[in-house]
């Protein structure tokens, strides 16, 4: 894993509503079970400016649309295992 990972989860409305709420819970959790907190930069942004296309996150530079509990799953698993997976 690189040394500070950056998520950037979107808590604009539209993201919030649709799904980015439960996405912080399993983003939390995820970070706190596999202690992780130290690791990543976890921030919050107001709107992504592509609402339609949401829940929207992005780690890094990646942005990921549509994002599920399981997809966010997927991707916090690869980005445990290693910065090649995500
Ligand atoms: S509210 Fe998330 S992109 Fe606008």
């Amino acid at each position: 894993m690189k040394e500070r990972n950056k998520i950037t989860i979107c808590m604009g409305s539209s993201c919030f509503a649709r799904g980015n709420r439960a996405n912080l819970e399993l983003l939390e959790s995820f970070l706190e079970t596999n202690d992780l907190r130290q690791a990543i930069d976890l921030t919050g942004s107001r709107c992504e400016q592509c609402c339609p296309r949401g829940p929207n996150i992005r780690i890094g530079e990646t942005s990921y649309h549509g994002v599920d509990e399981g997809s966010l799953l997927d991707l916090l698993e690869a980005l445990a295992a290693g910065p090649e997976e995500v």
